[in-house]
């Protein structure tokens, strides 16, 4: 039997209102819904509620946010929290993505808080972990990867376990071309599933590898059993690009 591939588009800040429900009004258009895949679309805030309303009420197809905030409303300037975006349409949200990291300065601790808040409004966290290029020639990859994981999830039920989905993302890979060999994204993927089990997951958790993925490398990459899908920010931007890409390793 195959498995259940997800293939999950982050926009990162591209795409506006008006270009995400063009986009998501051809996307639909062209691709068919297919029962052994699942598609997540992350697109800028501002851009949640035009995605979800013109993507419709495809079973195969969830809409979320690139990010949120842990409190629940006040005076936060600038910042969304989980029920608003889930009032916008957003099923769930990326949570510790390395940009969020790395360019914002966020820590473990915040991204525990995230995942904590999204859980509790009913919202499905896709935890972003990975480790930097000095992380992994200094040959810290599993203990990076480890504590990002162990900082976010220690002490979620099973249940909640469950619900969560991972993503990971080495930093050096993301943008740059430059993408993890399929043996040794699955390596890590292993140890992450390892992990997830420890901590009391009783599913085979969904580990996403992203990093550089695009139509020429993604077949040998789900070509891996320990991949269950991909988060793809550069090659999703294009409809018809994602529509292709979509289409291969199912
Ligand atoms: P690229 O696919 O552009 O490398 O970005 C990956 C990413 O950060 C997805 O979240």
């Amino acid at each position: 039997m195959s498995r259940r591939l997800i293939y999950a588009a982050n926009w990162k800040m591209h795409h506006g209102p008006v270009a995400a429900r063009a986009f998501a009004e051809r996307f639909g258009a062209t691709v068919e819904p297919r029962e052994e895949r699942e598609l997540w679309f992350f697109p800028p805030a501002v851009s949640i509620a035009a995605t979800a309303e013109a993507l419709g009420a495809r079973s195969d197809t969830s809409v979320g946010a690139q990010n949120v905030y842990w409190e629940q409303k006040g005076a936060f300037t600038g910042e969304s929290s989980v029920p608003l975006v889930a009032e916008a349409g957003a099923l769930g949200a990326l949570v510790g993505h390395s940009e969020r990291r790395h360019i914002f300065g966020e820590t473990d601790a915040d991204t525990a808080r995230k995942v904590t808040a999204l859980l509790a409004g009913g919202l499905v966290p896709m935890l972003c972990v990975g480790e930097t290029l000095a992380e992994r020639e200094a040959g810290d990859t599993e203990q990076v990867v480890m504590r990002q994981l162990r900082a976010a999830l220690d002490g979620r039920t099973p249940a909640e376990l469950d619900r969560t989905l991972i993503a990971y993302e080495p930093v050096w890979a993301i943008g740059t071309g430059r993408n993890a060999t399929p043996s040794d994204a699955a390596m890590v993927h292993r140890s992450i599933r390892a992990e997830l089990a420890r901590l009391g997951a009783r599913g085979r958790a969904p580990v996403l590898y992203g990093g550089s993925v695009n139509a020429r490398n993604i077949l040998a990459l789900l070509a891996e059993a320990e991949l269950d899908g991909v988060l793809v920010g550069g090659a999703s931007l294009d409809p018809d690009g994602w529509a292709e890409l979509v289409g291969l390793g199912g």
